[in-house]
């Protein structure tokens, strides 16, 4: 296995990666012109991990300066449970730190919080969400319950 920055040849796998784990619910976000944002992005850090040539996972996130935060680690179905999160989530943590950044959150734990805890994580705060970004600067009555 080996772990390396993304490149723009990996956007086509990582997408079926991410639709394979239901984690593709905004192309905007999570589709190939986002990925090559974050590719041109000095603040983020884009892993991916790669078997017998083929990318299986992936894991992005941000140091902003102070703070830094993984918002998404995905492997492949076929891959998973052979130490690739692991891997990804270190060699992250290791970007980070030589970024400065003394310690590391992440934002999408769902029912995988062994993962996260085996990996020294503990359960914080809850994350809010608000979307589209116009709700936020234009304001809305409407409830997001
Ligand atoms: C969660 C995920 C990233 C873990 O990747 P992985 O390569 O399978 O993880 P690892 O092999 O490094 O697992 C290390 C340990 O974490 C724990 N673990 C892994 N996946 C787990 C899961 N889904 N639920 C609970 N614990 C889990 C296990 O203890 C595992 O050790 P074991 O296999 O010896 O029992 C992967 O299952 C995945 O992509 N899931 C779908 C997307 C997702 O939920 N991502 C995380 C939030 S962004």
């Amino acid at each position: 296995m080996l772990i390396r920055d993304f490149t723009p040849e990996d956007c086509t796998a990582l997408v079926e990666i991410l639709k394979a784990n239901l984690q593709y619910g905004d192309p905007l976000t999570e589709g190939p012109e986002a990925m090559l944002r974050v590719h041109k992005c000095p603040a983020a850090v884009f892993l991916v991990a790669e078997e017998d040539g083929k990318p299986v996972g992936m894991s992005r996130g941000v140091y902003d300066g102070s703070k830094a935060l993984i918002h998404i680690v995905s492997v492949h179905p076929d891959y998973q449970r052979r130490g690739i999160g692991t891997a990804l989530v270190r060699e992250t943590a290791r970007r980070f730190q030589a970024m400065g950044a003394t310690n590391v959150s992440v934002t999408v734990p769902g029912d995988n919080l062994d993962f996260w805890k085996r990996l020294s994580f503990r359960l914080t705060t809850r994350i809010m969400f608000a979307h589209p970004i116009e709700r936020v600067i234009m304001g809305s009555r409407e409830r997001q319950d």
